[in-house]
C-alpha cells in the first residue's frame, strides 16, 4: 500500500506575505502524516521562511527546481547543497515548463536527480506528453524515454524513495484533465518502465502522481486508480481551502 502524496506547485505565484499566511493557516490542520504526505513547492525566495513556519507540522516544503552542481559560477542558480542546508525536503525536477521554456534536457534532469539524492532531498520527477504526441499515439514512448533517462544510474534502493509525476502538458492549467482511466494507464506504463529497470519490488514502492488540472472535484476519482498515488497540483493548490480539500480527499 503506497501512501498518497499531494504536492502543491505554486509556480511563480504569491507574494511573500501570502505564502507565509497560507502555511500558518493550514499547518495545524494537515491530515495525519500516516495517511498522506503534504508538500508545498514554493518560490525559492520563500523557502527558508516557509521551512521554519512549517517546522512544527507535518507539512513538507519543496523547491521547484535547482542546479545539479553544489556550487560554482552559475549566476542566478540555486544548488542542492543550499536547499538541503535550509532543510528543504523535496524538489520538483524536469517540470514541462522548465523543459519547454528553459531548455532543460533529460540529461540535466538525470544529473539533478542524482544531486537531490546526494543531499537527502526527495525528487519529484516530472514527465508528460504534448497534445500532438498524444494524438500521434506516442504518449507512452515519450514518458518511457523521459523516465528511462531520468532514472539512469541509480540503485533500486534509491529509486524506491523517488516520486514520479505524470503531467500531460495539454492538461496543465487548461482545465482539461486526463480521464482517470487514461491517467492510470500512463502511470501504469511508467510503473512498467520501473519494473523493467529495477524490478517489481521497487516499482511497487515508487509513488506516481498525476498532475494537470487536478482539483477537489476530481482528485478522488484519480486517486482511486491503481497506479495513481497522489497529485501534483498547480492552480488548485493556491488557496488554503482548496489545498486542504485535496489533502482530505487523499487522506
Ligand atoms: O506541477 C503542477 C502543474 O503543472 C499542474 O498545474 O494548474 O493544471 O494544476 P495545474
Amino acid at each position: 500500500m503506497r501512501k498518497p502524496i499531494v504536492a502543491g506547485n505554486w509556480k511563480m505565484y504569491k507574494t511573500f506575505d501570502e505564502a507565509v499566511d497560507f502555511v500558518e493557516e493550514i499547518q495545524q490542520a494537515i491530515p495525519s502524516p500516516e495517511k498522506v504526505d503534504a508538500v508545498i513547492c514554493a518560490p525559492a525566495l520563500y523557502l527558508p521562511t516557509l521551512v521554519v513556519a512549517a517546522e512544527d507540522s507535518s507539512l513538507a516544503i519543496g523547491a521547484q527546481n535547482m542546479h545539479f552542481e553544489d556550487e560554482g559560477a552559475f549566476t542566478g542558480e540555486i544548488s542542492p547543497a543550499m536547499l538541503s542546508n535550509i532543510n528543504v525536503d523535496y524538489v520538483i525536477l524536469g517540470h514541462s515548463e522548465r523543459r519547454e521554456l528553459f531548455n532543460e534536457t533529460d540529461e540535466a534532469v538525470n544529473k539533478k536527480v542524482r544531486a537531490a539524492l546526494n543531499h537527502g532531498i526527495v525528487p519529484i520527477i516530472c514527465c508528460g506528453e504534448t497534445l500532438e504526441e498524444r494524438e500521434a499515439g506516442s504518449t507512452e514512448s515519450k514518458v518511457a524515454g523521459q523516465m528511462t533517462k531520468a532514472l539512469e544510474g541509480f540503485s533500486a534502493a534509491e529509486v524506491e524513495h523517488m516520486v514520479i509525476a505524470y503531467e500531460p502538458i495539454w492538461a496543465i492549467g487548461t482545465g482539461k484533465t486526463a480521464t482517470a482511466d487514461d491517467a492510470n494507464a500512463v502511470c501504469g506504463s511508467i510503473r512498467a518502465v520501473v519494473v523493467n529497470l529495477y524490478g517489481k519490488d521497487t516499482a511497487e514502492k515508487v509513488r506516481i502522481q498525476y498532475g494537470g488540472s487536478v482539483k477537489p472535484e476530481n482528485i478522488e476519482e484519480l486517486l482511486a486508480k491503481e497506479h495513481i498515488d497522489g497529485a501534483l497540483v498547480g492552480g488548485a493548490s493556491l488557496q488554503p481551502a482548496s489545498f486542504m480539500k485535496l489533502l482530505e480527499a487523499a487522506a
